[in-house]
């Protein structure tokens, strides 16, 4: 893994953009596979940004990594809403080629994993967890796992209950996921990580040993991993 350590968000989120815009510039019909959480807002302000100075995304293909149950899409917290305020509806992407998983049956999950096997993902941007998870892919999770549906933890859900008027009632229970098997057929991942709360996760995929205890060391097997880190998420490391 090449691991690059940042003095704060902004720098964090330039620099990963500058690993993405070697992919851009180099391929325009480039397949990206796209996350949501706070992680990689600033990124996609770079991308907002880069299209603002004249990039076009218009052959560009996007699959995000996860999406909850039994929301619907238009909801305010839905994933796709999130992808669509945060990057889509200002870039000019076309919205038929952005992917968001959809549904809560076995056959849902398939046809995602199916449109996936259809395309291969150039770049894959990703956040963790502070349990370690990298989409949905809860510690336990065998890292073979595709496209499927996971009941969320406890932990997940506190965390993001900031985002369902901080109730972890109305936060879903379920979500569907790419799994690490999916992820891992990526031709390249890129992860995101900032402030202290992510410092042992940080820790555990890079240096600790690769165990479904942690998802994200599931990485140290992959060929091109690219993590770009502030300094707070990075102070765990040896
Ligand atoms: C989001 C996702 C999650 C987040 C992780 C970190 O699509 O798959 O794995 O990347 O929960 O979230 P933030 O960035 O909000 O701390």
């Amino acid at each position: 893994m090449k691991v690059i350590v940042c003095e704060n968000y902004d720098e964090m989120s330039a620099k990963a953009f500058g690993v993405m815009k070697e992919l851009l510039d180099a391929k325009k019909d480039a397949v990206l596979g796209l996350a949501t959480g706070s992680s990689p807002v600033g990124l996609y302000k770079e991308m907002i940004q880069y299209h603002k100075d004249g990039y076009s995304y218009k052959d560009i293909k996007s699959y995000n990594l996860d999406e909850y149950v039994g929301i619907d899409r238009k909801d305010p917290q839905s994933y796709y809403t999130f992808m669509y305020e945060n990057l889509f509806k200002d870039i000019d992407i076309d919205l038929n080629n952005t992917h968001v998983p959809y549904g809560n049956t076995e056959t849902d999950c398939k046809a995602y994993e199916d449109a996936l096997s259809e395309v291969s993902i150039d770049l894959q941007v990703l956040g963790i967890g502070q349990n370690g998870h990298i989409g949905f892919n809860e510690p336990g999770t065998p890292f073979e796992e595709l496209t499927h549906i996971v009941d969320l933890t406890e932990n997940t859900r506190e965390a993001n209950a900031r985002f369902f008027d901080n109730d972890i009632n109305k936060v879903p229970t379920q979500a569907i996921t790419m799994g690490i098997g999916t992820i891992m057929k990526s031709k390249k991942v890129l992860l995101v990580a900032n402030g202290e709360n992510k410092a042992d996760a940080v820790k555990a995929m890079i240096e600790g040993p690769i165990d479904t205890a942690c998802a994200a060391s599931a990485l140290q097997n992959h060929a091109d991993v690219v993590v770009v880190l502030d300094k707070a998420a990075a102070s765990k490391l040896s």
